[in-house]
């Protein structure tokens, strides 16, 4: 009797204790200040401008506030904004070389000759948001006057100046000094009360350093973060990206979600880099990823069929699915060189993109949904989201074929429906 009891009481204990591990497991959530529930959406200087600082010799291209609003009014007009692209960033080389007297940082006067303050207003009057860079270490990455010893003051001069997104990088740091210096600035941001989405190169640095990141621990402090080295606007740099991701994503995936998401880097697309396939590639696999979609290009000179990949709405939807889940390749063909990746999405939906890794050949490519892991006991329709049409209804392990362009991808979203209740499997 007195066994039985303590045998219960012991069971009560156990449940309780695993149901509070599950609880604090499912929610050790990630920062909390309301930003970055879906992926941020925009266009960030880098890409295409780098570190272009003459005006005389470059006045078209050089970064300065007539830039910034040229891709603001582009990325209204061509109609970005309206599907959802909303940050304009800046990134590195907007600073005077020097701070002020109070130890301020300012831009560059000749550049921004009405400060940050002056693209703020313009970008916020259309509706958009306004990102900016700094550094932790003496200087940036380009070597313009850092944060190091200036953190708060930093953050609350990008507070009052109503910036949306700061990007930190890390150049110039010890490594060791890494973590706690994002986590400062964290801190200091929160403080000043403005709402400022925080992207951080924390996990790039520790692993260039051959440090294995808590990511998360940065998903506690951090909206997005870098992985991975700066993207190139070539098609071997997007595959490296992919790969590394391929390679890492057990790691990655757990700390991924509303809030607090890996940023793979710029999408290049519609740059010089990419023909359409790799561009779809890069897309798609973008919204798999659930990642940031920044686009590296100019926006003044990008050709219509590009424009059409950036703006296409049904891909931009599985990029931005509140469930905020990251997908992950889930098989390798690796004799016909095709890879299966996949996002869950909600309400059951699934995204799934065949990506074609022969460089030189369409490959028809013979599959079931088996291989890409979908439940069973449902029917699943299929859209073709870059052909933008039905393509098909199939029970699980039906084949069917595809056709797959080389270095590209065919992506389509599911909708499953529930077998009836007479339905007889043909096989099994
Ligand atoms: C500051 O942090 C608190 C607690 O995590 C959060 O609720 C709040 O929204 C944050 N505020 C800002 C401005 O980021």
């Amino acid at each position: 009797m007195i066994m039985e009891v303590n045998l219960t009481v012991l069971l009560r204990l156990l449940v309780t204790a695993l149901s509070v591990v599950i609880f604090l497991s499912w929610t050790v959530c990630g920062l909390d200040n309301g930003l970055a529930l879906t992926p941020p959406m925009g266009w960030l200087s880098w890409g295409k401008f780098r570190c272009k600082t003459d005006c005389r010799k470059d006045p078209r291209n050089c970064l300065s506030e007539k830039l910034f609003q040229e891709m603001a009014d582009t990325l209204i007009s061509d109609g970005y904004k309206a599907a959802g692209y909303e940050y304009i960033n800046i990134d590195d080389c907007w600073m005077s070389r020097m701070r002020d007297r109070e130890q301020r940082l300012f831009p560059d006067p000749q550049r921004f000759p009405n400060g940050i303050q002056g693209i703020a207003n313009y970008v916020h009057d259309r509706g958009l948001k306004l990102g900016i860079y700094n550094t932790f270490g003496k200087t940036t990455c380009m070597g313009f006057p850092g944060s190091q010893g200036f953190l708060e003051l930093d953050a609350k001069t990008f507070a009052e100046w109503q910036v949306d997104m700061l990007k930190m990088d890390g150049c110039f740091t010890p490594t060791h000094l890494i973590p706690d210096g994002y986590m400062d600035m964290h801190r200091f941001l929160n403080a000043t009360g403005r709402h400022i989405l925080y992207s951080c190169s924390w996990p790039f640095y520790l692993r260039a350093d051959g440090k294995h990141p808590n990511y998360n621990h940065i998903a506690k402090y951090c909206n997005i973060w870098r992985n991975s080295m700066d993207i190139e606007d070539s098609w071997e740099s997007v595959l490296k990206i992919i790969d590394d991701f391929a390679a890492h994503q057990d790691a990655h995936i757990p700390a991924a979600g509303p809030g607090h998401f890996h940023d793979p880097d710029m999408l290049v697309v519609g740059g010089s880099g990419l023909d359409l396939a790799q561009s779809q590639t890069q897309f798609a696999l973008w919204a798999i990823l659930a990642a940031p979609l920044l686009m590296g290009n100019d926006l003044r000179s990008v050709k219509p069929e590009f424009r059409d990949v950036l703006l296409n709405t049904d891909v931009i939807a599985v990029n931005q699915d509140p469930l905020g889940r990251m997908g992950q390749k889930i098989f390798t063909d690796s004799v016909r060189r095709v890879e299966g990746w996949k996002r869950e999405l909600t309400n059951e939906k699934y995204a799934i993109v065949y990506f074609n890794r022969n460089t030189k050949e369409e490959t028809l490519y013979k599959t079931s949904l088996t291989a890409m892991r979908l439940p069973r006991n449902h029917t699943y329709d299929l859209r073709d989201l870059f052909l933008k049409k039905h393509f098909g209804h199939f029970k699980v392990e039906e084949e069917f074929k595809i056709s797959i362009p080389p270095n590209g991808v065919r992506m389509f979203k599911t909708s499953s429906c529930s077998l009836p209740k007479n339905f007889v499997h043909d096989g099994l």
